[in-house]
């Protein structure tokens, strides 16, 4: 499966991969699920949303147990951010159909189709938010976090809108919205993820279970002042809107270390952008995460003041726009105890497994979204260096193989009971 997926949409040049919603590289990495989901017998859905679902047994039946992630990228990302969830999804169903072959003699046979309950694995669209400025679209739509009307002002940086980019992949923007009746249907929901940070290689274990997500949000901040001469307007002529842009990156970072909290600007874009031309707009995209919603409140609200001293005190105008906002995620304790207790459960092998990590991350997920509105669940898997949302993101075979057996157990512990 990597073989055919690690070539689609990676850039020559940086070697990080530019998988960016409703894009060509977006239909091969769709292409390459539709191909794996008939490889394996499974009935390809899309959904209104877009978002892919690969079906062993009939979600209709409902109680369905659903695994999978995304496959699209952040800008130069790395392999495993979402496709290690969705190669995962493929190779447990393998693993749980060869336990069946070998398990051949017991009445109902495990891991033999049909399943008791339906399986799904699913393919989320735009979880990074890459391209069109908010995370987890597809998620967000299905679950009614996101209306039609304001997906549909959603606009990329060469000024395509959602819709229309969805119509040139083939995709009606107008039946996107809310799908209670999908979600009704399933009973569980567990996305495995490449961990992005380093508790588990701290611990030495290769998986853990994820206990919560920070509460986050992306803010807008627009700056703008005067284009100019650079050569020749005086200092104290100019109207530079990079100058308290650039105090408000360091108040940023200033305000998240009092909180305990994380503040980013990662995105930035100025006009004109020319070497020699003193700006007229700075605009910078603020992504800032705690481990609560007071501390988050006060990072950002102490970074909005700093920013509008600063544009004061240069002449410069200020405008902050909240893109979005991510409510803290508990994740469902009677399904996070579940998946504990299947994987810490005595092996066929007769090894017991040892204890199972429980960690909270500072990243989102579609499994996040998901939980306003059913069970889900996470397993993470060892990244040995931490390092994600860059083309030097990795995680080890053996670790690769233990998370997607790890799913494979908690599958099968889920569909048989
Ligand atoms: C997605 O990976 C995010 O946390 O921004
Ligand atoms: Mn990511
Ligand atoms: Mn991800």
């Amino acid at each position: 499966m990597w073989r055919e997926l690690l070539p689609l949409g990676r850039h020559p040049g940086s070697g990080g991969y530019r998988r960016y919603a409703w894009t060509g590289a977006d239909a091969e990495c769709r292409a390459w699920f539709a191909a794996q989901a008939e490889r394996r017998g499974l009935r390809l859905d899309v959904d209104r949303n877009g978002n892919q679902w690969a079906w062993l047994g009939d979600p209709a039946d409902g109680n369905a147990v659903v695994t999978g992630s995304h496959l699209d990228s952040v800008p130069d990302g790395g392999a495993f951010d979402g496709p290690l969830g969705v190669v995962s999804a493929f190779a447990a169903l393998d693993e749980l159909r060869r336990r069946g072959e070998k398990d051949g003699t017991r009445r109902r046979t495990r891991g033999q189709d049909p399943f008791p309950r339906p399986l799904g694995i699913v393919n989320f669209g735009d979880e990074e938010g890459a391209r069109f400025g908010l995370a987890c679209v597809g998620s967000r739509l299905t679950a009614g976090q996101l209306t039609r009307d304001r997906a549909h002002t959603l606009t990329d940086g060469d000024g395509i809108t959602l819709p229309r980019a969805m119509e040139a992949a083939g995709h009606d923007p107008d039946a996107i919205g809310a799908d209670p009746e999908r979600l009704a249907r399933i009973g569980a929901f567990v996305e495995l993820h490449v961990e992005q940070g380093r508790v588990l290689d701290l611990s030495g274990d290769r998986v853990g279970i994820a206990s919560a997500i920070w509460p986050h949000g992306r803010w807008r901040f627009d700056f703008r002042g005067e284009a100019n001469h650079a050569g020749t307007t005086r200092l104290a002529d100019r109207r530079d809107p990079m100058l308290p842009y650039a105090e408000t990156v360091l108040a940023a970072r200033r305000e998240a270390e009092l909180a305990g909290a994380v503040a980013t600007f990662g995105k930035i874009a100025v006009e004109p952008n020319g070497v020699n031309a003193i700006p007229s707009l700075v605009r910078g995209w603020l992504d800032s995460r705690a481990a609560d919603q007071t501390s988050l409140d006060t990072v950002v609200a102490g970074v909005e003041k700093a920013a509008r001293d600063h544009a004061a005190a240069h002449g410069v105008d200020l405008d902050v726009v909240r893109e979005s906002r991510t409510p803290v995620v508990d994740f469902d304790h009677a399904l996070r105890d579940e998946l504990a207790r299947i994987l810490g459960r005595e092996r066929d092998d007769g090894q017991a497994s040892a204890r199972i990590p429980v960690l909270g991350t500072g990243a989102g997920h579609d499994a996040g979204i998901l939980s306003a509105s059913i069970p889900t669940a996470m397993l993470f898997v060892r990244n040995p260096t931490g390092v994600s949302h860059s083309p030097a993101e990795y995680a080890a075979e053996d670790d690769c193989l233990a998370g997607a057996g790890a799913l494979a157990d908690v599958l099968e512990g889920l569909v048989y009971g």
